[in-house]
């Protein structure tokens, strides 16, 4: 999968940069930066059903928002249970040192709700964060099979293949970020994407979808700077990290990549 540089991502970058220290020294104030109890928004606490069936996104919005407002705050997805959740997008700023702590399985789901929308092209979007981590032994599942499904009736229409299958974790425009531990599996396209990042670290995850399926890149960096990957296991069908345009100073070290394209 080869995509084009943002432009002007380098004055957008800067501009996004200003306008976080801005608030979160707001925030901080506001807080007086004195509370060390970690505080946990459990998603089933906000309606999250877990069933497998029904469409959980409302309740880990709304999770989210909660959390978001706190500092340390941890976004609980607890283990056990099935979260069905259509492609949502978790924006911050949020207040400092958010986690994600992911012990159950998320799966994406293709619901009457979203399998019409035009174009897919990432499931769990998370943009505009500063000092966040993602963590857990929980399972992000990108349902490979069902978007094979949606190409195929799609196949005449006007909605070109590549915007029916999206990346199923991607970070946009955040920095400070940490991914480690968790599993993600069977993208319909790349697995967990930086775009527009910077400072971001990335240890002990397992990537894995099967080798016959095209363009599922492991890891996929654009326009981000200062990354580190190591000790994680990636198996995919395309690239197992593929670093494009606009990338500097990537260090990657311990990666078990098969099967996969390698890194390049
Ligand atoms: C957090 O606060 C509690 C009580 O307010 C205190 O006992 C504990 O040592 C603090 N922990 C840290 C890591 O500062
Ligand atoms: C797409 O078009 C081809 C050729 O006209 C046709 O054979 C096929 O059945 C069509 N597929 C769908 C899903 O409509
Ligand atoms: C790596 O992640 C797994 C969960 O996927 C966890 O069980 C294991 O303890 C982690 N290893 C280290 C060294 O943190």
């Amino acid at each position: 999968m080869r995509r084009q540089t943002v432009s002007l991502c380098a004055t957008y970058t800067l501009a996004l940069l200003v306008a976080l220290a801005g608030s979160m020294k707001a925030t901080g104030l506001r807080h007086g930066f004195n509370s060390n109890s970690s505080r946990i928004f459990n998603i089933i606490s906000f309606g999250a059903v877990g069933n497998g069936i029904e469409d959980d996104s409302q309740a880990i919005v709304s999770a989210w928002r909660a959390a978001c407002a706190v500092p340390r705050a941890t976004l609980l997805v607890p283990s056990d249970f099935r979260f069905l959740v259509s492609p949502l997008t978790l924006q911050g700023p949020c207040n400092s040192k958010l986690v994600l702590q992911i012990e159950g399985t998320i799966l994406a789901a293709l619901t009457t709700r979203n399998s019409l929308k035009s174009n897919i092209f990432q499931w769990l979007n998370f943009k505009w964060l500063n000092s966040f981590t993602i963590q857990g032994s929980g399972i992000v599942d990108g349902q490979w099979s069902q978007f094979r499904t949606l190409s195929l009736i799609h196949q005449n229409s006007t909605i070109p293949p590549a915007a029916l299958r999206p990346t199923v974790v991607r970070f946009y425009s955040s920095y400070n970020i940490l991914v480690h531990d968790i599993q993600i599996v069977d993208s319909p396209q790349c697995h967990l994407k930086f775009d527009s990042c910077r400072w971001i670290r990335v240890k002990n995850v397992t990537i894995f979808s099967p080798e016959v399926t095209p363009n599922t890149d492991g890891i996929h960096l654009q326009n981000t700077r200062d990354v580190e990957i190591r000790k994680s296991n990636i198996g995919c069908g395309d690239d197992c990290i593929s670093i494009q345009t606009g990338c500097s100073n990537i260090h990657i070290k311990n990666i078990n990549c098969n099967p996969g394209h390698g890194i390049r």
